[in-house]
């Protein structure tokens, strides 16, 4: 059983993840330790609010009482702050107004808390990260013992084959933080990531989103409706009714790497390019490396119904 040590921006698709978390701890095929939150759908005060309203309202106890949410970087490393106000709301959870939650973050940072609990638990965490990498990259620069410290890194970013989401070559979370996700994939640990490759064929559509509604249940009412300002977000891009839910893809191949399929390749962060910076790069010639970084394993598809099913019945079940 995975020890989940989770870097979010809470935001839809993290928020959605942090149910299926919720419902993975239950079932006890899941340890989450604690939360981060970075800078990126919102800012990372907010971030840390909405994680404690989402695990609340899925029976966790969370914040100074129980599963610690730390608050983490304001800012990326080396460039300007931006949100994501078009795609998951000012508020960062469809602007549906949630009352504020019971429990208050805690006063430690959140890279702080990487450090802490991967030093408490040599060897055993498994950093799951679905925003951008500021936290993990500053964590790297406070412990430079930390990659031998920790179990796995599954991050939730990039893309190869794939147009970008936030310009032509990038993903998002990438973007957000170039400077700290390469440091990320610099680093000797074992890291897997899952790119708009393998996330953006696993978006739901009518079937997912009807059976979703039908459910009566408060996480399932709240999930159909940030759902609801997320599909509005992702219908001019995918040209129908339907949504990515990136970072549940991430939470999954966690406890179930079988559900992906995946490469291995060195991997490095484009920091210059003047239309590239933030782009992820991998080097699919078939010479001898000349990269000399640890690989990363990618997820390039995953078996999509049970990616789908499986959420499904999560928030169901809860
Ligand atoms: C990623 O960017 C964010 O908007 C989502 O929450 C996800 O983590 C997808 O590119
Ligand atoms: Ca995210």
């Amino acid at each position: 059983m995975p020890t989940v040590l989770f870097d979010c921006d809470t935001g839809i698709d993290d928020a959605i993840t942090l149910l299926y978390l919720a419902t993975l701890m239950r079932a006890g095929e899941a340890e989450l330790i604690g939360v981060g939150t970075v800078h990126g759908n919102v800012d990372s005060r907010t971030g840390a609010l909405n994680t404690l309203r989402v695990l609340e309202l899925a029976g966790v106890e969370a914040g100074t009482k129980g599963v610690p949410v730390a608050v983490g970087a304001s800012r990326p490393m080396a460039q300007d702050v931006h949100y994501a106000a078009d795609w998951h709301g000012i508020d960062g959870l469809g602007d549906t107004g949630l009352p504020e939650p019971a429990g208050r973050p805690v006063t430690e940072s959140a890279a702080a808390q990487i450090v802490r609990l991967a030093r408490s638990r040599p060897g055993e965490v498994t950093l799951l990260a679905t925003g951008p990498l500021t936290n993990l990259g500053a964590a790297l620069l406070l412990d430079p013992e930390l990659p031998s410290l920790v179990r796995e890194v599954v991050v939730m970013g990039g893309a190869f084959d794939h147009p970008g989401n936030i310009t032509t070559h990038a993903e998002a979370n990438i973007w957000h933080d170039p400077e700290a996700a390469d440091l990320v994939f610099a680093a000797d640990w074992p890291v897997v990531l899952v790119p708009l490759d393998a996330t953006h064929p696993t978006a739901v559509g009518d079937r997912w989103l009807d059976a979703l509604a039908a459910h009566d249940s408060a996480a399932a009412r709240f999930a159909t409706r940030i759902m609801e300002f997320y599909v509005t977000a992702y219908t001019p891009t995918l040209k129908r009714r339907g949504a990515v839910i990136h970072d549940a893809l991430a939470a999954m191949l966690t406890v179930d790497p079988g559900v992906g399929t995946y490469v291995e390749r060195p991997v490095r962060v484009e920091l210059r390019g003047e239309l590239t910076r933030g782009t992820t790069v991998w080097d699919a010639r078939s010479l001898p490396a000349e990269d000399h970084r640890r690989p990363v394993k990618i997820a390039v598809a995953s078996d999509v119904t049970a990616f789908q099913d499986r959420l499904l019945a999560a928030i169901h079940s809860l």
